[in-house]
């Protein structure tokens, strides 16, 4: 429902697709591009920041990605995207991106980035966004870690002379 104030939880909104790593995504060496990747990453964040708001959003902010190994052609790509936190109108969602051999069944991590989307009304100006509702220990120590990112960007963004 559009306007839609009831908290929802972590898993309301969390998204896990599989791909299956193309040729024509890859370079010479035979592993996927990071652009491609880069795609799947705010792809599975936005479906994810939808789920969470019903509503359309916006990619502002991608804070980090750190790919730590190739995914090979042929490789299985599982991407997960979770909601760590939600603040007045944006909310972050963590990306995860695993590689799986698909004949062995072996997995491995390749990827990880923080995304922040911004919900937008009808004219196209920020809107309010649901509450989260973190119900681990771990959910709850992520959101902390979002809050204090937030605390810190807010800072910066201050000191830079942008906040109007
Ligand atoms: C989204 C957009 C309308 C927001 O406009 P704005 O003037 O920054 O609006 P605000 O200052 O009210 O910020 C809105 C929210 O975004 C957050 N935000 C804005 N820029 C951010 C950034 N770089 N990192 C993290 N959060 C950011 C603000 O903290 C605020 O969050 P909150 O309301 O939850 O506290 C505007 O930045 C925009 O249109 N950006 C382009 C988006 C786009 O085209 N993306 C596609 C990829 S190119």
């Amino acid at each position: 429902m559009k306007g839609d104030r009831v908290g929802k939880t972590v898993s309301d909104s969390t998204v896990v697709t599989t791909e299956l790593a193309q040729p024509n995504d890859a370079n010479h060496l035979g592993n996927i591009f990071g652009g491609k990747v880069l795609s799947m990453i705010d792809l599975a964040g936005a479906m994810a920041a939808m789920r969470h708001c019903r509503q359309t959003v916006v990619t502002v902010s991608v804070e980090r990605v750190d790919f730590k190994h190739p995914i090979k052609i042929g490789y299985l790509a599982i991407i997960e995207a979770r909601l760590t936190a939600a603040f007045r109108t944006s909310v972050e969602v963590a990306v995860e991106i695993h590689s799986e051999n698909p004949i062995t069944g072996n997995r491995c991590k390749t990827c990880f980035a923080r995304v922040t989307y911004v919900a937008l009304d009808e004219a196209g100006r920020p809107a309010s966004v649901p509450p989260l509702i973190c119900e681990t220990p771990e959910e709850k120590a992520r959101e902390g870690d979002a809050r204090r990112r937030k605390g810190a960007w807010q800072q910066d963004r201050k000191r830079d002379g942008c906040d109007e």
